[in-house]
């Protein structure tokens, strides 16, 4: 049988990935630093079959659209490549990323794909070769194939041989929490590929953020490195505020913030200066991300839980890399 299961978890950056310098091979104009979450994960279960006439993708009980069908065969084309296969696959897939969390579930999609796949056909790709491949789904799956803080390395080669993700820190470290606060839950009207591909084309304020991002991926690895959590928390707010700040200056400029994204980040602002440590980062999207530790969750929760807007609340800690699971 050639079969697998396997379980991603999704990842928070807290050095972002911003810009692409290649679409077709997703290879980032900067290296980038996250943490692995354990709540938010994808399981993915895969069987090919030469008798199949096309792939099939069935997404938390639901048959996929036709758009991620396309885009799930277009990936799995590499794979069978690499197996010199030309079996079809049935994919089923349970996502427990909350698609309010406004979080990248595609990290975790593409990473458990890329690992059920592979296992499935009997490649047995070092982790290095996978954050390859999983990188080629979607940039930021690079990372999820490690648990606990990750860094995704640009590399300079054009064929992205040397772009892939390396682990940082494992996840029992250091129990540094995400409190997770959800202000939107409709689809966002720029989408993060759309975003970085006007930003880079057309941001005067990109070259400042290619300027500063090697200065903040050395003092973030060093905090996570020693445990810092005010070193890490102000050089991951003040990356985010950067990044979206390119937003502003893109033609035509836009924002990914709404009135309560800015509420929640002054809020927590207010909070550190009365000595709670906690930092906000922002995706690509409304949703405020805050970094803490385990004992100023509940005032994190406490100070942004009455912001008019703030639907959800959501905590996690550092979660493990890819694995495989038993049973379909
Ligand atoms: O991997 P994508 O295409 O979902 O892009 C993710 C981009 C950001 O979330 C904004 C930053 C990051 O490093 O994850």
């Amino acid at each position: 049988m050639r079969e697998a299961t396997v379980r991603a978890h999704a990842n928070m950056a807290l050095v972002k990935y911003w810009g692409k310098r290649d679409e077709e091979l997703i290879l980032p104009m900067n290296s980038s630093i996250s943490m692995t979450l354990d709540q938010f994960y994808v399981t993915t279960h895969i069987i090919f079959d030469d008798q199949m006439p096309a792939d099939s993708l069935v997404l938390n009980g639901i048959v996929a659209s036709s758009s991620d069908h396309k885009r799930i065969s277009k990936f799995l084309d590499l794979v069978r490549v690499l197996a010199d296969t030309n079996a079809r696959a049935a994919i089923r897939s349970i996502n427990c990323v909350p698609m309010a969390a406004g979080l990248s579930s595609s990290s975790a999609a593409y990473a458990a794909l890329a690992s059920a796949a592979t296992l499935a056909l009997g490649l047995r790709l070092t982790p290095t070769e996978l954050s390859k491949l999983a990188r080629q789904g979607s940039g930021s799956a690079a990372r999820s194939i490690y648990g606990g803080f990750v860094e995704w390395l640009m590399g300079t080669r054009n064929d992205g041989d040397d772009c892939y993700a390396v682990p940082l820190e494992s996840a029992n470290d250091w129990n540094l929490y995400v409190v997770i606060v959800i202000v939107d839950v409709g689809a966002k009207l720029i989408s993060s590929r759309e975003g970085m591909r006007r930003v880079v084309a057309t941001s005067p304020l990109y070259a400042d953020w290619l300027n500063t991002v090697e200065s903040d991926l050395k003092v973030a690895r060093t905090a996570i490195q020693q445990h810092d959590l005010p070193a890490l928390g102000h050089v991951a707010e003040a990356n985010a505020l950067r990044m979206h700040a390119t937003t502003m200056g893109a033609y035509p400029p836009f924002t990914y913030w709404q009135w309560a994204t800015v509420e929640v980040i002054h809020r927590v602002q207010v909070l550190r200066s009365k000595g709670i440590q906690s930092y906000a980062t922002i995706d690509a999207g409304p949703n405020v991300a805050v970094l803490c530790e385990q004992q100023s969750v509940a005032f994190v929760q406490d100070a942004v839980s009455s912001v008019r807007g703030v639907s959800q609340i959501l905590v996690a800690g550092p979660g493990p890399g890819v694995r495989e699971i038993s049973g379909p």
